[in-house]
């Protein structure tokens, strides 16, 4: 087999294929490779390794790239995103500068709610070309897959709209999108005083989600105030029978149990977590539900970080995320939440690598195609403009990536799109 691109000369190649623990809390065992080369065919990777490309690889028409000793790290998968939607939420900012409570200004109307407002009135071609807009951008930073929420549309017509948008996106733009509904985002406006009707309307929106097929994932906001333990357990269910793989925002200002429901249904992954109790931490342990950790969030609302480091040393799986939305975390930039990971979680940088690369794949249940670099799994990976991996967390606030690759072709070259 021949290859149509070899990348060589590259400095350090983080695969990000996962080694054996040296103990449970050992989550730094991922492979790096010193002076490596990677061989591509078509979308996948053919050959990786340390020291020259196998010459038997290259003829007439193959591409060669030279990484100039630089660091090479598979594409980063975000995992938990709220992508499509429209309108901004700046108004609030005074509020939030007060010290009124996320969940108090979503009690007054304003909020996930008033994005509804918008997104309802939205077109969809506005909603693809904001979200498209913001794929660029997560694309220079080295983003090369996406999860996409709905779950701003809170009827069937607005969340169809959105979920529809994800599919569009996914066949225009070169970022892959994993599309997930989130119906059980909020209640909306129209309901609020008839919680019931309104999950009645959830589990018809469930079944016309499957049958026009718009989405993998069913994640739902198990909040205080918003949907309760009971509530999302029953929710979770239907779309567990509906076919649809499960997710859960838990945990994420008030301390309801919800991953210990994450457990109890194993659900994919768990989000947020900043209040898990010690036994939800058990709970995700023992059923191997991923953790996504979404500390931009914390930051933004100027709230606590999830007890990370603890997690890990239960073991955990631990996965990390923008969150990006229009409320809680207007935030696109994965690098800022990686900067966040390192100063103020006290993840290293290869515990950081491995969350926001293979972690965040299993996340998305896409493990066995992307997420590390190895032979046979897809060729979605970026080169750092760096010799030193622990120079990406040293120098804050900025965009190291240089170049973004996704399934074998560049995308970004020097910081620019190509594509
Ligand atoms: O993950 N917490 C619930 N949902 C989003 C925020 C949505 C919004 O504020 O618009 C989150 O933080
Ligand atoms: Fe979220």
């Amino acid at each position: 087999m021949k290859a149509d691109l070899i990348v060589y000369n590259i400095g350090t190649l983080v695969t990000s294929k996962e080694l054996e623990r040296k103990s449970i809390g050992d989550m730094e065992n991922i492979e790096v490779l010193k002076n490596a080369y990677i061989a591509i065919e078509k979308e996948n990777i053919i050959s990786i390794g340390e020291g020259n490309y196998p010459v038997e690889l290259k003829d007439e028409k193959t591409e060669l790239f030279n990484a100039e000793g630089k660091v090479i790290t598979p594409g980063i998968v975000d995992s938990h995103t709220h992508l499509v939607h429209y309108g901004s939420r700046e108004n609030e900012l005074p509020l939030k500068i007060k010290g009124v409570p996320y969940l108090e200004i979503l009690k007054q109307g304003g909020g996930i709610l008033s994005t509804v407002r918008n997104t309802r009135e939205a077109s969809k071609e506005q909603l693809f070309n904001k979200a498209y807009e913001v794929l660029n951008r997560m694309a220079k930073f080295g983003v090369t897959t996406v999860e996409s929420k709905s779950g701003y549309g809170l009827n069937m017509e607005t969340e169809i709209k959105q979920l529809e948008v994800n599919k569009e996106l996914n066949k225009k733009h070169p970022l892959e999108i994993i599309s997930t509904f989130l119906g059980a985002h909020a209640v909306p406006e129209e309901y609020i005083n008839d919680k019931k009707k309104y999950i009645e309307e959830i589990i018809k929106m469930l079944k016309k989600v499957k049958e026009k097929d718009l989405a993998e994932f069913c994640d739902i906001f198990c909040e205080d105030s918003v949907f309760d333990i009971e509530e999302s357990r029953y929710i979770l269910n239907e779309a567990k029978k509906e076919g649809f793989k499960l997710k859960i925002h838990a945990d994420e200002i008030v301390s309801l149990g919800g991953a210990e429901l994450a457990g109890e249904l194993q659900t994919v992954s768990a989000e947020h977590l900043m209040a898990i109790s010690d036994k939800g931490i058990d709970e995700l342990v023992k059923n191997k539900v991923i953790a996504n950790i979404l500390p931009a969030t914390s930051f933004n609302l100027g709230k606590n970080y999830a007890p990370v480091r603890k997690m890990i040393n239960k073991g955990v799986t631990v996965a990390l995320s923008t969150d990006y939305n229009p409320g809680s975390c207007p935030c696109e930039n994965i690098q800022f939440v990686m900067n966040i990971a390192s100063a103020q979680i006290k993840m290293t940088p290869l515990e950081i690598i491995k969350a926001t690369t293979i972690n965040g794949a299993k996340a998305i249940k896409k493990e066995n195609k992307i997420g590390s670099l190895e032979v046979g799994k897809q060729a979605d990976f970026i080169i750092y403009d760096t010799h030193n991996l622990n120079y990406i967390f040293y120098n804050i606030g900025i965009n190291h990536v240089n170049d973004v690759f996704k399934k074998g072709k560049i995308i970004v070259k020097n910081k620019k799109l190509v594509f």
